[in-house]
């Protein structure tokens, strides 16, 4: 990963790196041992989220690299589902008083779970941990395979309020060029199948600049899935990741990708979507978007299940990572053998000083719809975001952002170009941690 300058944002490739968390995942390393009891006691509890990571899928798509295995026998699965459990208590008992606003079940592919596993899932978040499910917003991921009716019923009735689904491409022949196993038919089946058994929110995953795709091709999936009226759409631009299967490498990829940006925004801006983010659109109906509840700068994560990701205001943590498949399966064997001692201390995570609390706070707002507002930064931080980094105000003589009362918002140019503006804002030192990382 390269970083840029400001000054030569507007030069560069829009496409450096997709920031959703700071610091990356591969900025993780060994820690000396420390109890989460201790971790978790000066932190603010009465609004957690809570992550629960379920690693299995029906394939490995060419372009994926999270933490999952196609390897799900029935033993390895309820094998996976115990260690969740195991983790669950040890983690309840040292997370005293604890209150959970937020509930995400994401993977992998949750639905890829047999019913039963899928409900002691849903049992670990409402009993161990507490989490109210039938009154906080509650998201799940599924596949378009997976996602079968008893298992929408059972979410549906423990208080699913989103259901998420990848969707990537309506064009069969796109979808097998990315080494994922579906059609557009059984697609939209089960499209018709989540709203007749009824979600508040239904959100779709899209790709472009997948290989033989067009500007055209890109739009008639969005128009296909506009038929659905989904209350959220994510527009993904294809990253081809090393250990992924992919391989493309081309130019001119990256004007493809931004033509098929700026047509995809366009057509969902004129049906009434409004932006959140480079990626995410979303209907003013979408319930969970008037929920004061969550807000990212604020809240503590809770994860749970080998893959999933902590983070305390100072500390972020999570088991090892890797894409490769034996490598997974070797972490994963790791997790399930754990025993309840085992889940009372962490070793391996990132650690943020003020530096890195600042860069994270700015990161996250300014890359959504919420804007960064410097008057919460001041008060969070005693200093003004603007003397703490500079580069801010070179955005802005770039044309990228703006200013809005107290607050800094991404243009219509630094919007396309968030990929590039978030990893201009990564510290040296995350930086090189995640240039040293080794990928397995
Ligand atoms: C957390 S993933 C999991 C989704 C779910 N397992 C599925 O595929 O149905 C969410 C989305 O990220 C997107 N994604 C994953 N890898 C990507 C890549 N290399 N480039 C672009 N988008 C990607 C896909 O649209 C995917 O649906
Ligand atoms: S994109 Fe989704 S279904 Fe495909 S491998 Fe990744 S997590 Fe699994």
């Amino acid at each position: 990963m390269t970083t840029l300058a400001p000054a030569n944002l507007l030069g560069q490739s829009p496409y450096q790196d997709y920031v959703y968390s700071y610091p990356h995942k591969t900025a993780y390393r060994p820690l000396s041992p420390r109890s989460l009891a201790d971790v978790w006691s000066q932190e603010n509890r009465s609004t957690l989220f809570l992550y629960i990571h379920i690693p299995f899928c029906e394939m490995r798509c060419g372009f994926c690299n999270l933490f999952t295995t196609v390897m799900h026998d029935d033993d390895f699965v309820s094998q996976y589902v115990q260690a969740v459990e195991r983790q669950a208590r040890s983690l309840r008992n040292a997370l005293p008083n604890s209150e959970f606003s937020r509930f995400a079940l994401g993977g992998g592919t949750p639905t890829q779970l047999p019913l039963k596993g899928l409900e002691a899932i849903l049992n670990v978040a409402e009993t161990t941990m507490g989490a109210d499910l039938q009154t906080i917003p509650m998201s799940v991921e599924v596949s378009p395979d997976t996602a079968t009716e008893d298992k929408l019923k059972l979410l549906r009735d423990r208080g699913t309020t989103r259901i998420s689904m990848g969707v990537q491409s309506f064009i069969d022949a796109e979808v097998q060029a990315s080494q994922r196993r579906q059609t557009a038919q059984q697609v939209q089946a089960t499209i018709q199948r989540i709203r007749q058994v009824g979600f508040p929110n239904l959100n779709l995953d899209l790709i472009y600049g997948l290989p033989g795709q067009t500007v055209d091709s890109w739009l008639q999936s969005i128009r296909t899935a506009l038929q659905f009226e989904p209350e959220e759409l994510y527009l993904y631009p294809l990253y081809v990741r090393p250990l992924t299967g992919l391989g493309l490498s081309d130019r001119e990829w990256d004007d493809t990708r931004l033509a098929c940006y700026r047509a995809g925004r366009d057509l969902l801006l004129g049906q009434g979507y409004q932006q959140v983010s480079m990626r995410m659109f979303r209907l003013p109906r979408a319930t969970d978007a008037t929920d004061p509840v969550y807000c990212c700068q604020a809240d503590g994560m809770v994860g749970l299940g080998c893959g999933a990701r902590s983070y305390t205001q100072s500390l972020h943590y999570s088991y090892d990572y890797a894409v490769n498949a034996k490598e997974i399966k070797g972490i994963l064997a790791g997790y399930i053998a754990k025993q309840a001692v085992d889940f009372e201390s962490i070793d391996y995570g990132f650690e943020l000083d003020q530096q890195e609390q600042q860069r994270r706070f700015i990161l996250l707002s300014l890359l959504s719809d919420e804007g960064l507002d410097l008057a919460a930064y001041q008060q969070a931080f005693e200093s003004a975001a603007i003397a703490d980094f500079q580069s801010l105000q070179e955005f802005q003589a770039l044309g990228l952002i703006r200013q809005q009362q107290q607050r800094l918002y991404l243009t219509e140019a630094g919007l396309e170009r968030s990929d590039a503006i978030g990893p201009s804002l990564f510290s040296p030192q995350v930086r090189k941690l995640m240039n040293q990382y080794q990928l397995k």
